[in-house]
């Protein structure tokens, strides 16, 4: 059996983005954001760093032509710090003028996590305190509450079997039926805003561990299509995958230099995207699903206060957004620096931001202008403050920050039922 490479359910998937990237074709954003009509912060300071065929969502932007925004959360725990970014990745596409959708995966917290259906229920709704919060206007649904999802899992169910699942997720003859049916529910997710509103591009934020679902979702995207639609030399070929007859007639007869053969259609002078479009109206009226395969982009983790991951099961990594201020002060003070040994070091070397805890704490969510975050980098590699003093300030912006954040959250939460 093959090992996976990428765990999504393991607690340390500290994962080198770069060793990611080579390894499973994902690509470097930086090309393809220079053409966003506004480039996020997040991406600007290297947060969100990788992506598959993000392309078309630029083009949708650019061009405001519908596109679909989708990502879920686990409720096997308090949201925390570590679960913003792709929160804040959400609500800034949704004015972009993406169409916004968020799941709870309950589904997969009680499959995976054994979590109670009441305690889903309780964390799933501070989950989307936090998103509403941050501004988010959109659809949200807990899985287990959704038929048409689970009807469209059930149909993309037939498109995977054990050994994919096994050669993915080193599923075994043991892993439980519940544990498979959280990931095809995940794919139906992915799927979801193609059937509620309209086929069209999506794309889908996570952390670079929840690639291997992306890379499911997009095989089964294709295998649930009725066409296939490539550019060959000087011609289009539309290849019907399992189309019935009548609807690969449909497609000849749409254009005018089009010649049918046995399970496909060449057509001459036509533009690729022109064919694609209308092909999915065939597929469409045909009764298909006629998906875009989705995109992704990944960010990098923020890491925890302790150095490694921030992982609800080591409280001292995280902030968390009930605790009280004197913890929450706490804990940034004795939060792992990039400063040197000792103070004279320091003072010569200067410290090192981008190991540093509280930095990428700034950098990530606290510090929102670009030049107060400029500013900190800056006496910091210079040497001009110290790791105390420093720690101080950020302990401040933590607290105002959480302050005003809870705030919202709670009066987002008045407006939740659940
Ligand atoms: N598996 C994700 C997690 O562990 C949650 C999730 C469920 C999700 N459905 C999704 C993420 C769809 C992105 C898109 O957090
Ligand atoms: Fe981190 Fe601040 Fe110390 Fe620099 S000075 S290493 S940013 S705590």
């Amino acid at each position: 059996m093959q090992e996976p490479q990428i765990n999504p359910w393991s607690s340390t998937p500290t994962l080198d983005i770069g060793k990611a990237f080579a390894d499973f074709g994902i690509e470097p954003i930086a090309p393809v954001i220079t053409d966003l009509p506004d480039i996020p912060y997040f991406m600007r300071r290297g947060i969100v760093v990788g992506h598959r065929d993000y392309r078309p969502i630029v083009q949708a932007i650019r061009n405001r032509t519908p596109f679909h925004i989708l990502t879920g959360f686990m409720p096997s725990g308090h949201p925390h710090l570590g679960h913003l970014m792709v929160m804040k990745e959400v609500v800034w596409h949704v004015q972009q003028g993406g169409n916004g959708y968020v799941t709870i995966a309950d589904r997969e917290a009680h499959a995976v996590r054994e979590m109670p259906w009441e305690k889903c229920r309780e964390y799933g709704k501070e989950y989307l305190a936090c998103l509403l919060a941050l501004g988010f206007e959109g659809q949200t649904y807990f899985q287990s509450r959704n038929d048409r999802l689970k009807d469209l899992a059930f149909e993309a169910a037939t498109k995977v079997n054990f050994s994919e699942l096994a050669a993915i997720y080193g599923f075994s003859p043991e892993t439980d039926l519940a544990h498979a049916d959280s990931v095809i529910t995940q794919v139906a997710d992915i799927l979801f805003p193609q059937i509620d509103r309209e086929p069209a591009p999506t794309v889908v934020p996570v952390g670079v561990d929840q690639d291997p679902h992306i890379r499911l979702t997009r095989g089964i995207a294709h295998k649930m299509r009725m066409f296939t639609v490539e550019e060959r030399d000087g011609y289009i070929s539309v290849r019907s995958k399992n189309a019935r007859n009548t609807a690969l007639d449909a497609v000849k007869k749409a254009f005018p230099h089009a010649k049918k053969y046995e399970g496909h259609v060449d057509i001459r002078e036509a533009r690729c995207a022109d064919v694609s479009a209308k092909v999915r109206q065939i597929e469409r009226e045909c009764g298909g699903f006629a998906f875009y395969t989705p995109s992704s982009t990944y960010h990098i983790f923020m890491p925890g206060l302790t150095g490694g991951k921030m992982s609800s099961s080591i409280p001292e990594s995280i902030i968390s957004f009930y605790e009280p201020e004197a913890a929450v002060r706490k804990k940034v003070m004795s939060g792992i620096t990039g400063g040197r040994m000792t103070l004279e070091e320091q003072k010569q070397l200067g410290g090192e931001p981008d190991k540093c805890s509280l930095y990428l704490l700034n950098l990530f969510h606290i510090v929102t202008d670009d030049n107060e975050l400029m500013e900190i980098r800056r006496k910091c590699t210079a040497g001009e403050i110290t790791c105390g003093q420093c720690k101080k300030e950020t302990a401040e912006r933590v607290v105002a920050f959480l302050k005003d954040f809870r705030e919202k959250m709670e009066a987002a939460a008045e407006t939740i039922e659940v």
